[in-house]
This record gives structure tokens, sequence and C-alpha cells, in this order.
């Protein structure tokens, strides 16, 4: 079930349970699968989705489609051929509606992230005309997302156009917290004119349709939320005066492209703030004012805010299929007047029936899904489910937003590289180009080169030292609430069958073991472990902390391998250092607190757990440390360890900290290469690579890329 802890974000209460707030909740559509492995699809059960359907103008060919997503590929300021190469992946792999990401549909809204999409310039619709035609050819249908970001947006990002945020009331984003100017009439003119003249660009590009992003805090939702609207004039107060923008945007565009293209909106069904946000009761009396208009022809229901958006892009704590019942209850006021569609972590087809089926909603948005993998629905199709590549919920892919880097998918390195790595790009060897290869290590980058490189027609062998295969995503998955990192196993060791690789399990390679195999190639993925020296890059003046060879110094997944076997086997009191931000450290702490031990997350670096904040994890993570007593204390570090005292210091110099009576010291600090078997076997074969942490230690995403490449190239 859905986490139910509470907590303060930005001095305001906030629920983490969807429809806690709701007067009227609806069972939410639940299908568990036990220990984080995939159920496979059943094509057979599916047949609601496949449906074709009608919204307004516009003709769906089945119900599965795909979420506005930014994915930061712009190019000045318009989508660009990554986009469009990606968008025409997602057509080929069998989606039927793709909404691209949200288009600034007014100067004075792009600077949410660093590389925007326009679209109230007349320069946005070459690029318009080239998405429709590359999802038309696969009869996919294209919609434009047009929004205005308000305070959520920074005025200094852009260095020719700078600029004062134009905020609904003068309350600034709890994120950029930039005081926004308060708009005056003129303003919300000038918005309501923009979106009108955006609509017009999309429709005479011959695109399908338009969606008002309402949604997630922007601005139309600013002016919809209690949170942002403060204002006494006819567009604040009542939910009717909040809606008001809404039904003017809704008139501007209808008077540009009449019925010719579908209009729809974006709503957030529940901010989950309580009164502070919009409330379901407030959200129930917005979808009737405006299916009363009849100006939308959709309504694509989702929930959060900037205060909340661990919710609208929920990570993998939260229950598949969260924000289905939202939808349900939307649909049953909307009625006939428009279709609804609904979103939130549904990963599995057999969900997405389930919602049609059930008459939760119209259409089913798959937002992540697709990130991971663009032809889900072919594939399903086809009766290839077993190839899929599912959505693991690490979020790598947000965290690469908030970074203002291009998305990427963590499990897919094709996304966002089609033009390279998309469908048919790979370079099968024939017969006599095939090599024997053995590939030394079956974690994620041996696996990924192990899969691309027979793909390809090579003969590969895997060869793991341990007796299943994953390396140290075994390890995170055995933390409390990480379970789903077996999806990310799964994929990899699915995709490594599929392929025909042979895999040799619990065998320890050795030069000797290969040059009996006499192989073309050995690729060494022999992954990374973690240094026990106290190295550390805040201490240029030393090479480790003193005592860390003590006996009760252990690295973190040592640690984490005796907390699991015994949570209490590490004492009553365990200091962490870390400097990875990573999970590790604060799952440790979690199993730990849970036991009882006094636990304490010593860092140099500004806030402990930094990574978290990234993949949207922190809510949901943090108030349970807390409940667990575990004392966070950052921007120190630690000067020696002596018997069982930890010294630590503050990094701006006046703080000193003893902590006595210390039973374990965890290390959570760097990862070294385990490249001693690459060195031994350099010259001894004919081609000898090494990927992955093996070469240097990274991040789960660049490793798994690193694989895809060397298993092209090689
Ligand atoms: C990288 C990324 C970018 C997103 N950008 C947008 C956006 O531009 N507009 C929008 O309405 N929602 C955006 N979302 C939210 C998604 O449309 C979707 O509602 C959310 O990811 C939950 O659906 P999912 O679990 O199927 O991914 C974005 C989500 C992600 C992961």
């Amino acid at each position: 079930m859905f986490h139910r802890q509470r907590g303060r974000l930005g001095g305001v209460e906030m629920t983490n349970q969807p429809g806690e707030t709701t007067t009227t909740r609806p069972e939410v559509v639940s299908t568990q699968v036990p220990e984080g492995r995939e159920a496979p699809n059943d094509q057979a059960a599916l047949s609601y989705i496949w449906q074709p359907l009608s919204i307004g103008p516009m003709r769906v060919k089945h119900r599965i489609m795909v979420p506005a997503r930014v994915l930061n590929y712009s190019r000045d300021g318009i989508i660009s051929e990554r986009h469009i190469a990606t968008y025409r992946e997602l057509a080929m792999g069998g989606a039927s509606l793709i909404v691209t990401e949200q288009h600034a549909a007014h100067p004075i809204s792009k600077g949410s992230f660093y590389m925007p999409c326009t679209a109230w310039e007349k320069q946005a619709i070459p690029q318009f005309e080239k998405f429709a035609n590359a999802v038309h050819e696969y009869d996919c249908r294209g919609v434009v997302q047009l929004f205005g970001t308000g305070v959520h947006d920074r005025g200094t990002m852009m260095i020719d156009e700078w600029h004062p945020l134009w905020g609904v009331s003068r309350i600034p984003s709890i994120v950029h917290n930039e005081v926004p100017m308060e708009m005056g009439k003129e303003h919300i003119k000038e918005i309501v004119e923009g979106f009108g003249d955006s609509a017009l660009n999309v429709k005479v590009s011959g695109l399908d349709g338009v969606e008002v992003h309402g949604a997630h805090g922007y601005l139309i939702g600013q002016f919809l939320s209690p949170t942002y609207n403060k204002r006494t004039d006819e567009y604040g107060g009542s939910v009717k005066n909040r809606c008001r923008i809404a039904v003017e945007i809704g008139q501007a565009i209808r008077e540009r492209v009449g019925g010719d293209i579908a209009v729809g909106i974006r709503l957030s069904f529940d901010e989950f703030l309580g009164p502070a946000g919009i409330t379901p009761d407030q959200a129930e009396e917005q979808l009737e004012i405006l299916a009363g208009t009849g100006l939308y022809d959709y309504f694509s229901i989702s929930g959060g805010s900037y205060h909340t958006l661990h919710i609208a892009v929920a990570p993998m704590s939260v229950d598949d299929g969260h924000m289905i019942s939202f939808a349900k209850r939307a649909k049953e006021i909307v009625g006939e007047r428009a279709k609804i569609f609904t979103v939130g972590r549904i990963r599995e087809l057999r969900m997405a029936e389930e919602a049609i089926s059930s008459g939760a909603a119209d259409m089913v948005a798959m937002g992540r899904a697709h990130l991971a993998d663009p032809h889900l629905v072919r594939k399903t199709r086809e009766g290839r489910e077993h190839e899929i590549i599912k959505c693991v919920g690490v979020n790598e892919c947000i965290g690469r937003l908030f970074d203002q880097r291009e998305v990427i998918c963590m499990m897919n390195p094709v996304t966002g590289r089609e033009r390279q790595w998309g469908h048919g790009t790979l370079q099968p060897v024939g017969e006599r180009e095939s090599k024997s290869i053995v590939v030394v290590g079956g974690g994620p980058a041996g696996m990924k080169v192990a899969e691309v490189a027979a793909r390809r027609g090579h003969r590969v062998v895997l060869i793991e030292r341990e007796n299943e295969l994953g390396d140290h995503l075994n390890l995170i998955k055995r933390l409390p609430t990480r379970e789903n990192w077996e999806i990310a196993v799964d994929n990899l060791r699915r995709a490594v069958e599929n392929a025909g690789v042979e895999v040799r399990l619990g065998v320890t390679a050795t030069k000797d073991l290969l040059q009996s195999e006499a192989p073309d190639a050995v690729v060494v993925a022999t992954g990374s472990r973690y240094d026990i020296s106290g190295l550390s890059a805040y201490r240029p003046d030393r090479d480790g902390i003193p005592g860390s060879d003590q006996e009760n110094v252990l690295d973190v997944k040592s640690a984490i391998d005796r907390a699991l076997e015994d949570p209490e086997s590490l004492g009553r009191r365990v200091v962490i250092v870390d400097e990875t931000a990573g999970y590790l450290p604060l799952g440790l702490a979690e199993i730990l607190g849970r036991a009882g031990a006094d636990v304490e997350i010593i860092t140099p670096q500004m806030f402990v757990g930094q990574e978290t904040f990234r993949h949207l994890e922190m809510p949901y993570l943090f108030p349970r440390l807390k409940e667990l007593g575990v004392r966070f204390t950052p921007q120190h570090f630690v000067e020696s360890i002596d018997g069982d005292t930890v010294h630590a210091y503050g990094l701006w110099g006046s703080e000193q900290r003893t902590i006595g009576g210390v039973d374990a010291v965890v290390l959570s600090l760097y990862q070294v290469a385990n490249d001693e078997l690459y060195h031994e076997l350099r010259g001894a074969f004919p081609e000898v690579h090494r990927v992955g942490d093996a070469v240097a230690p990274r991040r789960t995403a660049a490793v798994i890329y690193e694989g895809e490449k060397l298993g092209r190239e090689i």
C-alpha cells in the first residue's frame, strides 16, 4: 500500500496518500506482483485497450498513449530532430497518441527548464509539421501541450531574456523562490491570446490537437489552486473565478481552431496539500464548470503540484496506478461530455486494461513506461511481452531534468539516442565475422554488453562469480522499499536470455580458465568495490581517515550484507560517513534504525542524501528515517576514528563533535574499479575490453549505456 507518512514541505502539511483528502474515494485498482518480479501481460486478456476512440475530431487507434514529458532536447526554442526521432520511435512502437512536452504558449513562459520549447512563435510550425508527418506515418496522433510557467520559472534562465516572473499573486515558487510581479488583467489577456495563437500554429502544422497544461502547479494550475491564487478580482476567490482563465483560454483556442483539432486540458485532481491546495472536492467543481462549457474534448487527470511532485511523478515507493481512482471520479462527473485520461505509475498493460474495462478512464497514459520501452505496445501485440524493458521507477529521467540535462532512461540507452541506436540500427555480423566472446561479470554493464553483442550474432558466454546475475543491483533491491530494483535485474537478465547468451553462474574467471575457452574477445565487466581507507575529496591533505583500519570500520556494502543477516550485528550505535549522496547509506540507516540502533549519518556535503531529492524519493524516505530517530549531520566530516570514538568537525571551522560509544563506523565514500583482471589479461587475447565500473565506477545509467555502446562496436 501507499506509504502514509505525513511530512511538512515548505511549511505546508502534506498528505502522501492520494485520496486522503477526498470525500468520496473510489477503490484504487491494485495489481500487486510478488517480490518485485514482473508478471507477464496476458495478451489474450487485453481487449478493451485495443478499441479505437474518437476524442473530438481526433480518432485514436487504441487507448494507450504517451503523456507530456519534458525531454530537454530542444534547439533554439523549438522541438529538435532528437525530439522527432524520439516521437517517431514511439509511434513506430505502437503508441496511439503522443502529447509533446510542455510548450511555452507565451514569451514569458520559457524558463522552467533550460532547453524549453515554444509554440507561440511561427518558427515552431515547420518542426510541428515534421512531427506530424513522423507520427502520422504510423497512424499515431500528435498533440502539443501548451503551458505557462508562472512562478515555476527563473527570470534569469536565458541570458537575452531576463524578466520578472508573472505570478497569479505574490507567492513565489517553493523551488525557485523568486518573488514575481502580480499579473494585471492586461497580462492575463496576453496569456490567453498566447494560448490561442499557439493553438493556431499547431493546427496549421497538421497536428491533431492541443492540451492546456492546467496541472502540476504551472501557471494555469496556479490560477486554479488556492496555494498561489490569492486574488480578490474575478480571477480569484471562488472555484468558478479560479477557473475563469481556463475557460477564456478554451474560448481563445476555439476561436482560432474551431472544431478542427482536439482540445484538452490537464488537471491535478488533488494537490495533496489539504485545503492549502486543490482538493478533490474543488477538482470536482472545476470539472463540472469546465465540462459545462463544452470547450474541452478531454480531461487528462493527474495530481500533485510543485510541493508534491513526488506524487505527480511517483517513484518506486508508490503503488502502481495510484491515481486511477481520480480518473474514475472525474469520469462520473464529466460523463459523455468529454473523454477522461488517466496516468500515474501505470506500467503494465494489464492495469491499463482494468482501468478501461472498469470504466475508470477512456485513455491510459504511460509516461515513464514509454521512456523505458517505446515499443511496449508493438511488442505486446506481437506476443513479445518477454522483450519489454520495464520502468523501474528509479526516476533517473526526472532527475536529469532537475539537472537541466537531456532526459534519458536508466534502463534503455536508446531513449534519446534513437537517431544512432533506434529501431533497425543494430548491425548484425555475418557468420564469418561472428566472434566468440567471453564477458566476465554479470552486473548491469556486463549483462548489457553480452546481450547486445549476442543480438548482433556473436557467440557470447557470460561468466558471473556469484550464483545470480545483477551484481550491486542485488544489494540495493534488498533494502526496505527497494524491491522494484529487481525489475532492473529482470529486464537485463531476460534480455540476456532472449539473446541466447550462455550464462555460467558461480564461476570465477581466471586467466587460465579464459585461455581454455580460447575466445576471440574478452570483455571485463568486473565492477567495483567500496574503498575503506576514508579517502575523501574534501581532505586533499591526506589519504584517508586515521583509524579506518580498525575492526569496527566497515564499507557500506559489507555493512548492509551484515545488517540484512542480523540487523543488530553492527551494535547499538552506528556512525555512517557518506559522500555518495545515494540510497545505500540511507537504506542501511533504515534497517539499523528499525532494529533500534542509534544511527547518525555524517556527510561533508550540503545535505544528507541529495540524490534522493533528484529522484523524488526524499519525501517518502526522510519521514521514515526521522521517525526512527536517525540523525543527519551534513557539512561535517570525520577527523579520526579512535577505538569507539569518532571525532568529527564542522566544515566551516567552529563545531567539533566527539561521538563516543560507537560500535561500528560505516564508510560510504568512493568505489574502486575491480580492474586487476583486465590488466592481467591485456595482451593475452586478440581483444580485451573493459566496461562499466571496472573502467571507472559510475551511475547505473552510465554503465548500461557503455554496455550498449561496446556491444554495438565489438
Ligand atoms: C521526465 C518527465 C517529464 C515530464 N514532463 C511533463 C510535462 O511536460 N507536462 C506534464 O503535464 N507532465 C509531465 N510529466 C509528468 C508525466 O506526464 C506523467 O504524468 C508522470 O510521469 C506520471 O506518469 P507515469 O508514471 O506513467 O510516468 C513529466 C514526467 C517525467 C518523468
